[in-house]
């Protein structure tokens, strides 16, 4: 086949082996306003920067799906200012970003219990979802208010309710049923996971979903995350043999 090449900050990718879906949990925010001598909440402004420039590089790679962890059902326990100041972010950054969305041909999509957001933050995710619907060159998901066992004990009481309601039969139950109850239904899995700030772990992120994901962890902070470094992530996934439980000869 031949090879087609893409070219950006010096590192050469093959288009035909790109992921379709690449999730980020964006980390590390705190510590990178705390390395300034400045309050977490400016690490979550200057985050924003980070997404701006992510979203814009993967929807210019031909990147189908862009999962971005944004705030999770533990998130809450956080100061409330913290939190507040998050919401307020959120906000004002749909505002700030719904021209670049549509220039781009860019979906948005938003998971997790959206309904514990306050008003003003649900009003303008349902405007700009709606404003970008019919965009089809990438889809942005933002996880908001999101975590993965929640979302999986939903599941779980939805489809008991079918079944006592007589719309399901236990043994048609298969693992396409469940994903059909999951807030990321018709969304393909997870190629390629990525976090920031140097941590390795999950934090409750699409469980199910990261099922057979390449994970690539990187030490930079959030807020310093550059196309070279989403760059870099993606090379490292085209230079993995993804097995999928078979032998390397199989393939
Ligand atoms: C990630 O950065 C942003 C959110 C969780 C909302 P953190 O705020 O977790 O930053 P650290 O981990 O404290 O550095
Ligand atoms: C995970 O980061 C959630 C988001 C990036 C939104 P946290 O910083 O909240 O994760 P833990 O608590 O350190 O695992
Ligand atoms: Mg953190």
């Amino acid at each position: 086949m031949l090879l087609q090449l893409l070219e950006m900050e010096e590192i050469l990718l093959d288009q035909t082996k790109l992921p379709k879906h690449v999730a980020v949990i964006m980390d590390g925010n705190g510590r990178w306003a705390k390395n300034q001598g400045l309050m977490r909440v400016r690490g979550h402004e200057k985050g924003t920067k980070a997404v701006s420039q992510t979203v814009k590089t993967c929807a210019k790679l031909g990147i189908k799906y862009l999962t971005l962890y944004a705030f999770s059902t533990e998130n809450w326990k956080r100061p409330k200012l913290e939190v507040d100041t998050l919401m307020r972010i959120l906000v004002s950054s749909l505002r700030k970003e719904l021209p670049t969305l549509r220039e781009n041909g860019i979906r948005l999509k938003a998971v997790g219990s959206l309904h514990q957001l306050p008003d003003k933050a649900q009003k303008e995710l349902a405007e700009v979802v709606e404003l970008t619907k019919d965009n089809d060159k990438m889809n942005l998901v933002l996880a908001l208010s999101y975590g993965s066992r929640e979302e999986l004990t939903n599941a779980v009481k939805l489809i008991a309710k079918d079944v006592v309601r007589g719309d399901l039969e236990v043994e048609q139950i298969e693992e396409s049923t469940i994903e059909n109850y999951l807030f990321t239904k018709d969304m393909p899995d997870v190629d390629l996971l990525i976090r920031t700030s140097g941590e390795h772990r999950i934090s409750n992120f699409l469980l199910w979903q990261i099922a057979y994901a390449e994970l690539y962890f990187t030490n930079t902070l959030w807020p310093d995350f550059r196309k070279k470094d989403l760059m870099m992530a993606l090379k490292n996934y085209q230079d993995r043999e993804r097995r999928f439980g078979k032998t390397s000869e199989q393939l």
